[in-house]
């Protein structure tokens, strides 16, 4: 699929990863509408960089948790823009919730963030997607989703769901719209993170530094692209499976 003209959601797209996913996109000459939480001034900072690109954007506040506002920010990219033809998942919350600690309105707000938000706005796309008979939904989940860390259950459990999610999206939505999610390795690491979690995350993997986001965005291009490409977990993991 030639990308020029085309219309992308990228959520999370303010900062990080789903900025360089939003410019990616924006210079390939896709109009792209980002969403964030609460990231204002990196969100207009984004959006200027994507028109500075020479194509329409649109930012969006939106928490993924309210099936609402995932609604209303699909109708109106599709009003604004025309229609909606990329979707990609790139939203998350992350932190630790060791099972002895964790309560139920973190494991809410995981499930809610990381795998409810991603099913909604893929249901709400697929039907215009559907009757244009055109799209991609590309879903950002994480190695973590088949090897768990113990002190992220709520975050891998909903990665994995949301694996098995995408698999069951590309089977629903054929043979119109594919579905492909990704599974990033170390790319960015949280801010916050100690250098000594640094380390170990990447002794884990093969390539022993860490990736940068502009892996995925490349891995976003390539799967909104391919006419031929669906259902696929497509790792991006410096060799973490292997290591
Ligand atoms: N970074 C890595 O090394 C790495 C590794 C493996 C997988 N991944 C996956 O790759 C994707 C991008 O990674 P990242 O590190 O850039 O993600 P991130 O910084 O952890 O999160 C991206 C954005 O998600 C938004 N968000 C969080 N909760 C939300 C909610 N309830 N509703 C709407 N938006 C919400 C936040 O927006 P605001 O800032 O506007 O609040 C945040 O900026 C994520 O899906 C992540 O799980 C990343």
């Amino acid at each position: 699929m030639e990308l020029e003209g085309k219309v992308a959601l990228v959520t999370g797209g303010a900062k990080r990863v789903g900025r360089e996913i939003a410019l990616g996109l924006a210079g390939a000459g896709a109009q792209v509408a980002i969403t964030y939480r609460t990231s204002v001034s990196d969100a207009r900072e984004t959006l200027r960089k994507i028109r500075g690109l020479g194509v329409k954007g649109l930012a969006l506040r939106v928490d993924q948790r309210s099936g609402r506002e995932v609604r209303q920010a699909v109708r109106r990219v599709e009003k604004d823009f025309g229609r909606l033809d990329i979707l990609v998942n790139s939203a998350s919350s992350f932190y630790p919730t060791p099972l002895s600690r964790v309560s139920e309105a973190q494991w809410e707000e995981m499930i809610g963030a990381n795998l409810t938000g991603p099913w909604r706005f893929a249901q709400a796309a697929a039907a215009g997607m559907l009757r244009r008979r055109l799209g991609r939904i590309i879903n950002i989940a994480d190695v973590s989703y088949e090897s768990p860390w113990s002190d992220y259950l709520p975050y891998c459990a909903a990665k994995g769901g949301l694996v098995t999610l995408t698999l069951g999206l590309a089977k629903a939505l054929a043979p119109h719209v594919q579905a492909n999610v990704i599974a990033p390795g170390p790319i960015l690491f949280p801010p916050g993170l100690a250098p000594r979690e640094r380390r170990r995350a990447l002794d884990r993997t093969l390539l022993k530094r860490p990736g940068g986001p502009r892996e995925i965005a490349e891995a976003v291009l390539y799967l909104a692209k391919s006419d031929f490409v669906t259902g696929v977990v497509l790792p991006v993991d410096g060799g973490r499976r292997l290591a």
